[in-house]
């Protein structure tokens, strides 16, 4: 068991099934509704929870129902929010899910008007309390205020940054971490059909891994690039988070020593695990 804290978001969830996703401009009935707590961070966070660790999350959870609907089940899931920051107004980010029951997709429409966590509610944590931090790519200035501090003050826990999305100067984010965590949407966003070309655009000492969905993932150490197929997911039932849950394998995998090879591989069977149910819960009965 370890301790780990993750830094990002929490949001909620409101996700409807759909038959198939439907055309711009139609009118479709969904086939069920559920509302559920969400974000990246904790995300990963619950899953990392249930792989056995001890976790909490750094985000901002405002003091409404939503947030509080939202702790709740961080709560029920194991995860410590005393380190979250709670302004008394706004209103929790909010993601309107479309899932299509016919392919497994999730399209995703988010509202989001909340403050970012920032360095001055960061650095007053007691970061020498863990052994691994993993941090959302998010919020760029004050996340780089964060990875400098922790470099200087708490070098020797490993940190783990993931890059999903392509935000404006995230790339001078990617000297700090040990790992750099990269999604198959950032890498075809900067033009590379191949995680192997956005490899060869790091420098040699970085640590990346990066998921490729269906098709398996790869991870770049020591300047040797490897790769792992995927688990073949016959018919994909809910694939919110799928990238997330898959980032708490990687985790749980380097803190339990396990080898690149081993690491992938785990990190694919979990998110295979994830694809094949809905929601979070449970997840590791099925590896
Ligand atoms: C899935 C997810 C959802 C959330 C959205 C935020 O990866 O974290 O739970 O609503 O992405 O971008």
């Amino acid at each position: 068991m370890a301790r780990i804290l993750t830094i990002g978001i929490a949001t909620l969830d409101i996700i409807n099934t759909v038959d198939h996703y439907p055309a711009e401009d139609a009118e479709v009935r969904a086939l069920s509704q559920r509302v559920s707590r969400g974000g990246n961070a904790a995300n990963t966070a619950c899953v990392l929870s249930q792989l056995g660790h001890q976790v909490d999350l750094a985000a901002v959870m405002i003091s409404e129902p939503d947030g509080q609907r939202i702790e709740s089940e961080l709560h029920a899931a194991g995860v410590g929010t005393q380190h979250c920051v709670r302004p008394e107004t706004g209103k929790m980010p909010t993601s309107y899910v479309t899932l299509s029951q016919s392919s497994g997709s999730r399209t995703i429409v988010h509202m989001r008007d909340c403050p970012e966590l920032d360095f001055a509610d960061f650095w007053q944590i007691d970061l020498s309390h863990y052994d691994w931090l993993h941090f959302e790519g998010r919020n760029i200035t004050e996340l780089a205020r964060m990875l400098a501090f922790c470099q200087e003050t708490i070098p020797e826990i490993p940190v783990s940054l993931e890059i999903e999305k392509p935000r404006d100067n995230i790339e001078s984010l990617f000297k700090w971490p040990d790992w750099l965590l990269f999604s198959r949407h950032y890498a075809q966003s900067r033009g590379f059909e191949e995680a192997v070309g956005l490899f060869e655009s790091l420098p040699t000492d970085i640590k990346a891994i990066c998921g490729w969905g269906e098709i398996g993932s790869y991870a770049f150490v020591g300047n040797q690039t490897d790769f792992q197929a995927a688990i073949p997911v016959a018919q994909p039932v809910d694939t919110l988070g799928a990238g997330d849950t898959f980032n708490a394998g990687v985790i749980h995998s380097q803190l339990a020593g396990r080898s690149i090879d081993d690491t992938l591989q785990f990190a694919n069977r979990l998110a295979a695990a994830k694809c094949q149910q809905v929601g979070f819960d449970n997840l590791i009965n099925k590896l």
